[in-house]
């Protein structure tokens, strides 16, 4: 089931997002947030965009979330957008689900573009983000370091609709009525 994420998913998200931060590149956070930590970004993510959960029975099986891509103003229609699986639930289609159903919500809200910054080499990042429809724009080389070495990440880009001009205000998702069903 893909739902909005809820507080209490927080501590199922922080354990699936731990090891990214602890013991890989693919995050380059050091310190893994606690639950805590998890519950406020949840807050603050899901009064801009779309934090989504896909549950399996109780079990969180992976996460999705829709960031502001920077603050300033004129970005205010294209997002960021991180995806993590729980390992046992992987290569299932449960990612290309979960992240359709983002994508879903963040046309209906308003937003033309999605963008993703992946650690390169990460091959099952990439091939999933292009399988989806993702195009490389660019990479930044070695503009991290994490683990004794200098990290390059690669930032691709999806259009999720025709640009228009003056395009309306992206919706608050708190008020858009997929948000309010179960
Ligand atoms: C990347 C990730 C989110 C993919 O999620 P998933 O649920 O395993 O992916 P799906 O099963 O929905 O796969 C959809 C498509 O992506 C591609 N893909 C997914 N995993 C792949 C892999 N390991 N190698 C190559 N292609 C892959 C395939 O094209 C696949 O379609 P197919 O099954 O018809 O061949 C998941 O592997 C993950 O959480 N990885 C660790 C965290 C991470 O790297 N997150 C991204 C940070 S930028």
């Amino acid at each position: 089931m893909i739902r909005p994420a809820e507080q209490d998913d927080a501590p199922q998200i922080a354990a699936i997002y731990r090891p990214f931060c602890e013991d890989s590149c693919v995050s380059f956070e050091t310190e893994a947030p606690g639950a805590a930590e998890i519950a406020s970004r949840i807050e603050r993510v899901s009064r801009r965009h779309h934090w989504l959960v896909d549950e399996d029975d109780g079990v969180i099986a992976g996460y999705a979330y829709a960031s502001p891509h920077r603050e300033r103003a004129a970005y205010r229609w294209v997002v960021e957008v991180t995806i993590y699986m729980h390992e046992r639930f992987r290569g299932q289609g449960r990612g290309r689900a979960l992240y359709a159903e983002l994508f879903e919500r963040l046309r209906r809200q308003g937003i033309f573009k999605a963008y993703a910054g992946i650690l390169v080499p990460n091959p099952a990042s990439q091939a999933f983000h292009e399988s989806m429809g993702f195009t490389l724009v660019g990479i930044y080389k070695k503009i991290g370091y994490k683990l004794g070495a200098w990290r390059d990440v690669g930032w691709w880009q999806l259009a999720l609709r025709p640009e228009i001009d003056f395009p309306p205000e992206p919706a608050n998702p708190l008020s858009m009525p997929s948000e309010a069903q179960p």
